[in-house]
């Protein structure tokens, strides 16, 4: 249950706004100077309210830390052309929330609620939101057991935090990818269609070990034989095969990207043919050497849709042909684009503009 009094905002008196080089954003470097905070106690999340960004009180014993209930969302905020705020696809970001909480067993967070939080705190820090192309205010929800005690059990208690953050593109530059055969981001059954914090935890080891081999990111495959592409960790995987956008279909262990499912929506529009089937890494092998595949590339709310440059199977580096203005993934990026800011109808209902 949850209550629908106002919220309450407490303004900073130490904005950090003339901090920000807006030129040279990069991914997650600066935090807005508000967070929206609520509580979930006696079996009910509780208004909540927006506060200056910093240190909230809480004692190492949160449950959260010891035993993993901790789940988040990544979403953007864009200044329109005409000078509203529109937050991208927000319903299907609170119902992957939920869906997330429900297989954590935690409570969860009704849309409206959702909405009003995400509301409150954007217009609290709207001067936060960048306005060059490629740059967005990316929203980070995040939901984690804030009941203090040892035993190993689920929370009676929550808290529910948005933090804001203005961001230019996540890669600078076109990607190297590895296929991952020896390390595991999620089994079927097991929680990788969930965001939670655990998932990127476990991938950290693999891909420092990918990095240090000169690869951005772990191309994960799938648990048990490692013969087909689940997704990238941090963002979902697309490729032009035979003409075709191709992308693993979804199973259990992948994220249902809110960007994937816009990108899979308007591929019709872009007059392409789309396969959501099982991609194995031994057809992305022939794809390269009879040149049958032309396009690979991320996508995801920080990514957007991140080039690939080189994807590296079984010891050998597979280079892409160079991305060219008309390629599906530079097509498709612009009518994202156009769409969030405004400059092209929103025929699919997805901007929601305050
Ligand atoms: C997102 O795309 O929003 C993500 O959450 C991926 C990563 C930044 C953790």
């Amino acid at each position: 249950m949850t209550t629908t009094a106002p919220i309450r905002v407490t303004r900073t008196a130490h904005s950090q706004l003339s901090q920000i080089d807006f030129a040279n954003l990069g991914f997650g470097n600066y935090i807005s100077d508000h967070m929206f905070v609520a509580d979930y106690k006696n079996g009910a999340w509780e208004t909540g309210e927006v506060v200056p960004f910093g240190p909230l009180p809480m004692t190492p014993a949160i449950l959260s830390l010891h035993y993993g209930q901790a789940v988040f969302e990544g979403m953007k905020a864009f200044r329109m052309n005409n000078g509203s705020i529109n937050i991208f696809r927000p319903q299907r970001h609170s119902q992957r929330l939920n869906q997330s909480l429900a297989r954590m067993c935690m409570p969860p967070i009704d849309e409206e609620f959702f909405i009003e939080a995400l509301k409150a705190v954007i217009r609290t820090d709207e001067k936060w939101i960048p306005s060059s192309e490629g740059s967005a205010l990316y929203i980070r929800p995040v939901v984690f057991a804030s009941e203090s005690r040892l035993g190993v059990k689920i929370s009676d208690e929550y808290k529910f935090v948005v933090l804001t953050s203005p961001v230019g593109p996540y890669f600078t530059k076109p990607v190297r990818v590895k296929v991952e055969e020896t390390y595991v981001r999620a089994a079927e059954g097991g929680t990788g269609f969930a965001k939670c914090a655990g998932n990127y935890g476990g991938a950290f080891y693999p891909t420092q070990l990918a990095r240090q081999q000169g690869f951005d990111q772990v191309l994960w495959t799938d648990a048990k034989e490692h013969k087909y592409i689940d997704e990238s960790g941090a963002m979902n995987v697309m490729f032009v095969l035979n003409g075709k956008l191709v992308t693993p279909k979804l199973t259990s262990s992948l994220l249902d990207g809110v960007t994937r499912d816009s990108i899979l929506t308007l591929s019709e529009s872009l007059g392409i043919q789309k396969e959501e089937r099982k991609v194995s890494i031994a057809e992305l092998e022939e794809g390269f050497k009879n040149g049958t595949l032309t396009e690979a590339f991320g996508v995801g709310t920080a990514a957007v849709v991140s080039t690939i440059a080189v994807i590296h199977i079984h010891g050998t580096d597979y280079a892409l042909p160079a991305d060219q203005a008309a390629s599906f993934q530079q097509r498709v990026k612009q009518k994202l684009h156009h769409l969030r800011v405004g400059n092209e109808a929103d025929t699919h209902g997805w901007n929601y503009i305050i």
